[in-house]
């Protein structure tokens, strides 16, 4: 019988580390026993609701917002290192930071750069009547997703998350 292989903290682009939590203070999000491989989970400290993902580089942590419209990537898919957002079809790589699909709505991407709506299918994208929604979808930004440092302490996974105020 094989022994269990206790997760690593994933590596992550150290630009993208959320503010004020390389000042933060470590605490306890899981045991590792509640975050198998390949498994997500909203853990909710604060006002903080964070993603707890377990990858095949390790374990990341970041807020369980969706980079576009915030919505909770916690009841996306996984695929990889990949997490589909539940609205909008928009894939994010969880390893590297990066949207890898941009949202059905379209908008603007990381640097700035407009993407058109598209459709799931393939086919003609949605009608998106011009007004004010539609100028609101149009600059939209998707932002890169921030990460919370993480370390496996005596069978626990932590983050360095900001002091509240601090
Ligand atoms: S809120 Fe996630 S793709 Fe739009």
């Amino acid at each position: 019988m094989g022994s269990v292989v206790p997760p690593i903290a994933a590596p992550f682009p150290s630009a993208l580390t959320a503010p004020g939590a390389t000042a933060g203070t470590w605490v306890t999000l899981l045991d590792v026993a509640e975050l198998p491989p390949a498994a997500m989970r909203r853990v909710t400290h604060g006002e903080l609701d964070l993603l707890v993902v377990h990858t095949p580089a390790g374990v990341v942590v970041t807020d369980d917002r969706c980079p576009h419209m915030s919505a909770p990537l916690s009841i996306g898919t996984l695929d990889g290192c990949v997490v589909a957002c539940p609205l909008h079809e928009g894939r994010f790589d969880l390893c590297s930071g990066n949207p890898v699909r941009m949202p059905t709505t379209g908008g603007l991407d990381p640097d700035g750069v407009y993407h058109s709506t598209w459709s799931p299918s393939g086919g003609e994208p949605k009608i998106d009547p011009p007004g004010l929604k539609a100028e609101a979808r149009r600059l939209t930004r998707v932002r890169r997703l921030r990460y919370y440092p993480v370390r496996i302490v005596a069978g626990a996974i932590e983050a360095a998350l900001p002091v509240p105020g601090g």
